[in-house]
């Protein structure tokens, strides 16, 4: 679904107003009446001239700006998923609220206008209709980025709802290569031999078990005009389906286990969005990649690995292989002198139990400055951030008996210890986001439909836009 400027004299159609509770002049004395008479009521529907006339009270003034914005997100959501749209081929939207809520009420409807039917044999698409909005009231460039927002947040949405019978590793490498290569983002795929000879001992010791070779794709995003130095790196967990291993997942924890390679999407979605938005700065984006299965020659608990930092790592549970294979991407990242690394990385159940689907779990080291940035980003796109300790006292839970660390901490801070465990393969500014709880959903939650939703493609953009606003003041104010 897109949202098309047109003229807002030229239209005679269905309309929806979005209103700020107070301002009336547009509103008829019977309506205004109705209104008052139903004031616990955020929704009106009056016809004008044979043509429904919706009224949504999107003001509070006991809320704060992501708050409201946030609320005007799921009223566009809401809106989208009403009965009450079906029909109509073109709906104006008129704007009587403040240019940030209409922003996001359009992100809402967008966001969730997404389906997956590609397996449907019968498409049951409901008539659903275009939004048309005026020129007055947003710009052509808020609406395009808008709509690459959206496309982005549907690609890595698409790439999490196909099975792993279908995405296997070279295939999502594939996948990934064909759209941000489109986009401009030059795209490396590192095969098994390439993989073998930098020795990459995590992703090789998970990758036993399958049939499939493992994949690791290097995503590079360098415009002309750049803010940064050196880059900053995202680093995408890919692991396209996580049976356990030889310690098999049991109970019901396999079946949604497709959305392991949930931060491989992130990842890749957020370097092409950049690179459609132009934004001035240079991005590196990792993607190791590889399932999880048991076989005869699957790496086992009680394997001892070596990782090319020399550091010995004891498996201890063939489960905790997220962040095997994330140790090598962490290493390969070294070689770029980053600026920042932040992965994005559906690691444990111990973050989703902690806060569900309402956030992302959060650890960092040594980014005090861009720390703020990014919290703000997470309250702006209300993929909010919950900050979790990397004390180190967390580090004696994961010392390994016969090697250097093991792979799983103890039944405390499963989050934090696998947090832990990362930050053995760091010398960098860094973040780490733990996406297990919001990443995929049972069912739909406002703009995030059932199956994957994306998580972190609008945090990380809407950080980068910070960041490059930010800069470009700085230059202004050292001129
Ligand atoms: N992929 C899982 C984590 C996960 C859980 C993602 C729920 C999405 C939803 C991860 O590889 C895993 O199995 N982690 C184990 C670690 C444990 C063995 C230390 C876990 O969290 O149980
Ligand atoms: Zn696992
Ligand atoms: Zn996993």
């Amino acid at each position: 679904m897109m949202i098309k400027l047109h003229p807002s004299n030229k239209f005679q159609g269905p309309k929806v107003v979005l209103w700020d509770g107070e301002n009336n002049q547009f509103l008829k004395s019977d309506e205004l009446k109705k209104i008052k008479e139903a004031s616990d009521k955020k929704t009106h529907l009056f016809f004008r001239d044979n043509q429904p006339f919706w009224i949504i009270n999107l003001g509070d003034k006991k809320k704060s700006i992501h708050e409201l914005n946030e609320k005007s997100r799921r009223s566009g959501a809401q809106y989208w998923h009403s009965v009450s749209v079906e029909g109509h081929s073109e709906i104006f939207i008129e704007s009587h609220i403040p240019k940030n809520q209409l922003i996001a009420f359009c992100e809402g409807l967008l966001l969730a206008s997404y389906q997956f039917n590609l397996y449907k044999s019968e498409k049951k698409e409901r008539q659903k209709p275009e939004f048309l909005i005026s020129p007055e009231n947003i710009e052509r460039k808020e609406l395009q980025q808008l709509s690459i927002i959206q496309e982005a947040v549907f690609f890595a949405r698409d790439l999490v709802n196909e099975p792993a019978n279908v995405l296997n590793a070279v295939e999502l490498a594939g996948r990934v290569k064909k759209q941000a290569t489109k986009s401009g983002v030059k795209v490396d795929i590192f095969n098994k031999k390439k993989i073998e000879t930098l020795k990459m001992a995590g992703l090789l010791a998970v990758n036993k078990g399958s049939i499939d070779p493992p994949t690791f794709t290097v995503l590079e995003y360098k415009p002309v005009k750049v803010i940064n130095s050196s880059p900053i790196v995202f680093i995408g967990k890919g692991v396209v389906y996580d049976t356990g291993g030889l310690n098999i997942k049991v109970g019901n924890g396999m079946e949604t286990m497709k959305c392991d390679m949930g931060g491989a999407a992130t990842t890749a979605a957020i370097l092409i969005a950049a690179a459609e938005l132009k934004l001035p700065v240079h991005l590196i984006g990792l993607i190791p990649s590889t399932d999880n299965r048991p076989s005869g020659n699957a790496y086992a608990a009680g394997d001892i690995i070596r990782m090319n930092n020399g550091k010995t790592i004891e498996v201890l549970n063939t489960d905790a292989e997220g962040r095997m294979i994330l140790a090598d991407a962490l290493l390969y990242a070294k070689k770029y002198n980053p600026e920042l690394v932040v992965d994005f990385a559906t690691l444990t159940g111990a973050a989703a139990n902690a806060i569900g689907k309402y956030g992302i779990v959060a650890m960092q080291k040594n980014e005090a400055k861009d720390w703020e940035l990014w919290k703000n980003a997470g309250e702006e796109s209300w993929e909010r951030l919950v900050e979790f300790p990397l004390w180190d006292e967390y580090g004696e839970l994961i010392v390994s008996k016969v090697g250097d660390i093991k792979n799983i901490g103890g039944p405390v801070g499963g989050a934090i210890t696998a947090g832990k465990f990362l930050e053995h393969f760091t010398d960098y500014p860094w973040i780490h986001f733990d996406i297990a709880g919001p990443a995929f959903l049972d069912s739909t939650y406002h703009y995030q439909p059932a199956g994957g939703t994306g998580v972190g493609v609008r945090l990380a953009l809407s950080y980068l836009i910070k960041r490059c606003q930010w800069a470009s003041k700085i230059k202004k104010h050292s001129k």
